[in-house]
């Protein structure tokens, strides 16, 4: 598998493979793959003729509090993972080559940028707006995928594309969970045992609210009420475990429902120990 670091590389990579009547599939990452972005490389695999995943830890979208230093990188293991899932090629840039000197233009998506993970990460969702915009301008992909996981993610970058009238298609993939319930995320790996016992709340939450509005609960205030329940009654232990959020939104607006309708998403961010995790439902 080819491991290509300069944007004139990809986009010529690209179009060779587009030339060739291949339908091209980009998978975006920031490495320390997982099953998740596995999930997401096979779906690339199985509707695209080629397929390349980037790998690229994108200072932009880290505050200055956050752990952009530390953030998991396993190069050699996120190439194998993503050549046995079925990547032809990885794009792994430096830092300069993506944000040449002097570097002065990003992307905001205004509104939707504050909005859950937006409002208490200020400055994230510009800087995933403005990478995967670089993104898409050097691979012109005919598709590129992205997990519900980060499902404040998907709305803000379904809207640029169609603001900016990018031509790569928004695919969509569902959340890997472990079998206790725990979406799979590269930030797992911070969390020693008892955090990782803690951090099953998130996903007892969602389900607490699937299983309410399954039920026919459509009160939007008592589907939260509950989720903040599921957290209060934890039992205590060390962990200290905050809320960051708890919202249930048009998927799309990111603008809050009073009433519960299929479609809406259901999401939750929290600190556990020094941990943020995040974990949601579309609701059905
Ligand atoms: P990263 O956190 O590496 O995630 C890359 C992709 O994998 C994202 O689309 C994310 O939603 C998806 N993903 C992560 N965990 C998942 C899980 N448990 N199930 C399904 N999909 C999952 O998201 C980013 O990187 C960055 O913001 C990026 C888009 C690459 C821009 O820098």
């Amino acid at each position: 598998m080819q491991i290509l670091r300069k944007v004139t590389e990809l986009r010529t990579w690209s179009r060779d493979q587009r030339s060739n009547g291949k339908i091209v599939g980009l998978v975006p990452t920031m490495g320390a793959l997982h099953a998740g972005h596995a999930s997401l490389i096979r779906a690339a695999a199985a509707s695209c003729g080629t397929v390349a995943v980037s790998i690229f830890v994108n200072p932009t979208q880290f505050g200055p509090n956050e752990d952009y230093a530390r953030y998991p990188r396993s190069f050699e293991a996120d190439c194998a993972l993503a050549s046995a899932n079925g990547a032809h090629i990885i794009f792994a840039p430096a830092v300069d080559e993506f944000y040449p000197a002097g570097s002065a233009t990003f992307v905001e998506v205004e509104g939707l940028s504050n909005r859950l993970d937006g409002l208490s990460r200020p400055g994230h969702f510009r800087g995933v707006a403005t990478v995967v915009t670089k993104l898409l301008i050097a691979a012109e992909p005919d598709r590129a995928f992205f997990g519900q996981k980060d499902a404040a993610q998907v709305s803000v970058l379904r809207r640029m594309v169609t603001d900016l009238r990018i031509g790569s298609e928004i695919a969509v993939c569902p959340i890997v969970r472990e079998p206790d319930g725990l979406a799979l995320s590269s930030r797992n790996a911070y969390l020693n045992a008892a955090e990782r016992a803690q951090a099953l709340v998130l996903s007892r939450a969602v389900r607490k609210v699937e299983s309410l509005f399954a039920a026919g609960e459509r009160d939007s205030a008592a589907l939260i009420a509950a989720a903040r329940d599921t957290f209060m009654s934890e039992p205590p232990n060390e962990v200290p475990v905050r809320i960051d959020y708890i919202e249930l939104v048009d998927w799309s607006t990111l603008d809050p429902l009073e009433t519960a309708a299929p479609g809406a998403l259901f999401a939750v961010a929290a600190y556990v120990g020094p941990t943020r995790l995040i974990d949601n439902t579309i609701l059905d």
